[in-house]
């Protein structure tokens, strides 16, 4: 598509797509992304001069105009008030941002159970103040005893042991990604970093609402294997307001902060917790623990408008799929008014597309041979852009409109006084994992199985239908969609900390608070407020969070032709970003999650 082409077309969309819908006008060339954000002499919030004013539907439950947390030095937020305060903690003691951010990886391993883990796994980008990057992949690995169909029954069909009980667990790769990050770029030791979860597993912490509802919510699946003695005791999940203290989960910590990786894989602590796992059914050995390795990989490096952006490589599809998008979108002039059926149409078509590539193309490199320079290749967007009709669906080839709600996994961000930055996303897969909890190290393993294409062409929790190159295969890595992400501005100077939890939906919470910062210009609060929409390939259908559009927008897309799903959240993102004077850090509205700033 030329670009008088791109112009008419971006235009054309931005206005037939006006009426009913919410429209803050997006304004280009401005280059002062991250200027001034102030609180006024009332303490009301005042944004940057650079942003525009959000609008989203009268019913959308999230409101405009939220104060983000300020810190004139460094910032961490994550999903857990105790995550973030033991990032803080490390901080101020002198750490780096890697050092803080190996301690909220540990810290949400006992504040955040649901999601932070040691038995499971995930991706760290990290961008130094001195201009070095790295990305480390420390996403679990199939059991060398896996087999391509292990999770068929007798008749060839699905059946739930890739999400559910002892067989569904990848090789947990927390332990090793964690103390690899931080013997490579902390300042200080594991013992040190890892203070404040030991004190959160021996002394205990109150849980809080969201904790309590965690538990109540989950109540079935942790009684299922052993998780009753701590989070259930006396058959009721833990109330609000209780002290809940893992001592099993204290030992192994303590053991992990004296001894390193090797506690986890190898020795007592691992012969007791592969063959309680066992003992249940479970098929991961001291082989496969001696086997684990994480992987420094280069991260993905794209463009977008000016900005760059550093992002996850295979094993997870995160970067590329995101950075195939926004290449896409790119070639438009200026994106559709926000909210409106241009909006939709617009980022839903180029997510498909970039889908496609995903569910088929991309897997573990280790295993497969992966197209990443042509997926993410700005010519090959462009024709990618050219079959995007100019108010009309394109059918991805089967309809299917069962897609599961994902509210799963785990994002932290941290920036320090330096500028050091470290994007983190770390995950079960499902809310406590496939359920089991191993009482003799007080954790609960991942049922990341289910991420590989357990039958491929056909969909896995997630409605993700996925291709040959994502088969199970010993010791090979389950594609992820998580997507850590730092944004550079134009001077190459940091911009954002950014990533998501919400399985294939973290590509998509994650890249739209970056087209709200970048395209629509919002404040970060705003841009992580704002609803979302999410498309996949299949199921074929636009996915909305409820109340997210218009009803006149919702029957605009269905007369171009789009299924229109509605459900509940995408992602829950966890943000930073530079403004004039320090940072701000904003938690996504949909979670109970919490920046701390100083
Ligand atoms: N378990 C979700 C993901 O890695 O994408």
């Amino acid at each position: 598509m030329n670009s008088s082409r791109t112009l008419a077309l971006g235009m054309l969309l931005v206005g037939a797509c006006h009426s009913g819908s919410p429209v803050p006008t997006p304004v280009h060339g401005a280059t002062d992304v991250g200027t001034p954000t102030a609180l006024a002499t009332d303490g009301s919030y005042v944004p940057a001069a650079d942003r525009v004013g959000a609008v989203f539907p009268a019913a959308w439950r999230h409101k405009a105009g939220r104060v983000p947390v300020f810190g004139a030095h460094a910032m961490v937020a994550s999903d857990a008030p105790l995550g973030s305060a033991a990032g803080v903690e490390i901080l101020k003691r002198g750490g780096n941002a890697v050092d803080a951010a190996v301690a909220v990886g540990f810290a949400i391993a006992v504040a955040y159970p649901e999601a932070g883990n040691i038995g499971g796994g995930g991706y760290m980008v990290i961008h130094l103040a001195d201009g070095r990057v790295a990305a480390l992949d420390y996403r679990e690995m199939a059991p060398l005893a896996a087999t391509r169909d292990m999770y068929l029954d007798a008749n060839g069909n699905l059946t739930d042991r890739s999400v559910v009980g002892p067989t569904a667990s990848g090789v947990p790769g927390a332990v090793a990604g964690l103390t690899a990050a931080l013997a490579k770029y902390g300042t200080m030791s594991l013992a040190e970093v890892m203070i404040p979860a030991i004190r959160y597993a021996e002394d205990g912490f109150i849980v809080d609402s969201a904790l309590a509802n965690s538990f109540r919510s989950n109540a079935k699946l942790i009684a299922e294997f052993r998780g009753s003695a701590v989070f259930l005791p006396n058959g009721a999940p833990l109330a609000a307001g209780t002290r809940l203290k893992q001592p099993a989960l204290a030992r192994t910590l303590r053991a992990i902060a004296a001894r390193g990786r090797s506690a986890f894989y190898e020795g007592a602590i691992a012969e007791a917790w592969t063959s309680e796992l066992r003992g249940a059914g479970g098929i991961i050995t001291m082989a496969d623990l001696a086997a684990y390795q994480p992987v420094w990989r280069e991260p993905v490096r794209s463009t977008y408008r000016g900005y760059s952006l550093l992002t996850m490589p295979p094993s997870s599809s995160g970067g590329v799929t995101i950075t195939e998008t926004l290449n896409i979108l790119e070639g438009y002039a200026s994106l559709p008014a926000y909210g409106s059926a241009g909006w939709a149409h617009v980022l839903g078509s180029a997510y498909q597309r970039a889908f496609v590539d995903r569910n088929e193309k991309l897997a573990d490199p280790a295993f497969v041979k992966v197209p990443i320079a042509q997926l993410t290749d700005k010519a090959y967007a462009a024709r990618l852009r050219a079959t995007i009709g100019s108010m009309r669906a394109t059918p991805t080839s089967t309809l299917n409109t069962a897609i599961r709600d994902g509210m799963e996994t785990t994002h932290y961000s941290v920036v320090d006084d330096k500028g050091n930055a470290v994007a983190t996303t770390t995950t079960l897969n499902n809310l406590y994992g496939s359920g089991v909890y191993v009482a003799s190290a007080g954790f609960f393993l991942n049922d990341e199985m289910d991420d590989f294409a357990a039958q491929p062409g056909k969909p896995n929790m997630f409605g993700l239908v996925q291709g040959e190159a994502n088969a199970i295969q010993p010791g090979k890595r389950m594609l992820s969609a998580m997507s850590p992400t730092i944004v550079l501005d134009r001077e190459g100077a940091l911009l954002l900390v950014v990533g998501s939890r919400g399985g294939p939906r973290i590509i998509t919470s994650t890249s739209e608070v970056i087209l709200n910062v970048l395209d629509y210009r919002m404040t970060l609060a705003d841009a992580m407020s704002a609803p979302r929409v999410h498309h996949q390939a299949l199921p074929d259908s636009l996915y909305f969070e409820r109340d997210a559009i218009t009803p006149a927008v919702a029957d605009s897309l269905r007369a171009m032709g789009y299924g229109v799903a509605m459900g509940r959240g995408i992602g829950l993102v966890n943000a930073i970003m530079r403004v004039r004077g320090g940072f701000e850090g904003v938690s996504d509205p949909r979670s109970a999650g919490k920046p701390i700033g100083y």
